[in-house]
């Protein structure tokens, strides 16, 4: 019998939904049934095959818009074993976002708050939440906050950052809200949890190499830039500003492996169901910044050539440093991550060398038979 059944959105299978797959793919592997809605719009329409390769086991599907509540009551209805969600589906992309801000307070807060009705309305009670490091926006404001702790001020920079930190409020209000008055109503109330999970820069790809990020259109993350630029895909990478005050001039970020980061996940599901905490945060990261130039040596030495770049202004809204302080993490949910940065280089490369077409492909015969053999 499953530990539990899980309602993952935002994670079409492989393909799409980076980190939601993976963590589907964790879930799956230690015993959950999976349920995943998703509207495809970051998508491609791969079959479920891949979690199935590797885990041998499949999850259900819906194409459903987080922001219908309709559709996700019936989701719940034909699934009466779901007892927690994992939120994921959201737009990302910060630059994007504060040329269409209205859709981004749409898409997110409005699909969070349609969420946590359908959620309500069909007694599920535990949502874990990807938010983000962004929620911190320039940690350096404060004397002693890098490494960025939990208790760090929030204070977004961009309209992404802000629907994300805004929907911490609207799930921090409602957990709040309904144990508050299912205890006056003197009825079981601890049910209720949620767990706001910021992470800091994901990236890499599965150890196995068929399963990995495949951006539809520009990525917006450094290492799969880099990836492209290996492939062929890009002339080079433009670093954005080398005059921070780092030990190379150029931007520090806190580098998580995709496979570390959906453990995280997991582990604060179990959390939840286990410790019924109420509502708390907790930062997924490694505690170790890099630069943007330790990104591009690091990535260069695994393609086994240097990779071009140009140094090109600073953004707006860029921030010298996010590196997460990850002990309460390490002490609450005792998880830290396993996975340095090299190795997502490593795993990125195997990933985006053997599918140069993503998921627009199927993967190489040998690599199959590796995982069949193992
Ligand atoms: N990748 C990062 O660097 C990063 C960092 C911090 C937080 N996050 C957050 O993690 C989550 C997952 O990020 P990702 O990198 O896997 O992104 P992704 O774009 O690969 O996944 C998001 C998924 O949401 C789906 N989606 C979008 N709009 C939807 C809608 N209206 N209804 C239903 N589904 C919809 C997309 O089709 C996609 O499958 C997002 O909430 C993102 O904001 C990502």
């Amino acid at each position: 019998m499953a530990v539990g059944t899980v309602l993952i959105t935002g994670a079409r299978d492989s393909g799409t939904g980076y980190i939601g797959s993976f963590t589907s793919l964790a879930l799956l592997e230690h015993g959950y049934d999976v349920v995943i809605v998703d509207n495809l719009y970051n998508s491609s329409k791969v079959a479920l095959d891949r979690i199935e390769l590797l885990c041998g086991r499949r999850p259900a599907f819906y194409e459903v818009d987080i922001t219908d509540e309709a559709a996700l009551n019936d989701v719940f209805a034909k699934h009466p074993a779901i007892d927690s969600v994992i939120h994921f589906a959201a737009l990302k992309a910060v630059g994007e976002s504060s040329e269409i801000p209205l859709e981004y307070y749409r898409v997110n807060v409005g699909g969070s708050i349609a969420l946590l009705q359908a959620m309500s309305k069909n007694n599920v009670t535990n949502i874990v939440f990807s938010s983000s490091a962004t929620v911190y926006g320039d940690a350096t404001r404060f004397p002693n906050m890098i490494p960025i702790p939990e208790h760090c001020p929030i204070g977004p920079t961009n309209t992404y950052g802000r629907t994300k930190s805004m929907i911490e409020d609207v799930i921090t209000d409602h957990v709040t809200a309904q144990r508050n008055n299912l205890q006056k109503a003197g009825k079981p109330f601890e049910q209720w949890n949620g767990a706001l999970l910021r992470y800091f820069n994901p990236c890499g790809a599965h150890p196995s190499g068929i399963m990995g990020e495949d951006p539809q259109g520009i990525p917006f993350n450094l290492l799969p830039l880099l990836g492209q630029v290996a492939t062929g895909k890009r002339e080079k990478l433009l670093v954005f500003g080398d005059d921070y005050e780092s030990r190379d001039g150029t931007a520090i970020r806190d580098y998580i492996h995709v496979v570390d980061l959906a453990k995280g996940h997991l582990v604060a599901l179990n959390y939840l169901r286990e410790k019924k905490p109420g509502v708390k945060a907790w930062n997924l990261g490694s505690g170790r910044g890099s630069t943007v130039f330790e990104m591009v040596k690091a990535f260069s030495a695994v393609v086994g050539r240097d990779l071009a770049y140009e140094v090109v202004p600073r953004r707006t809204g860029d921030v010298l440093d996010l590196t997460a302080n990850p002990t309460r993490a390490n002490e609450e949910l005792k998880w830290k991550t396993e996975m340095p940065m090299e190795k997502a280089c490593e795993d990125l490369w195997r990933w985006v060398s053997n599918n140069p077409q993503g998921y627009r492909q199927d993967p190489p015969a040998e690599l199959i038979a590796a995982i069949k053999k193992a």
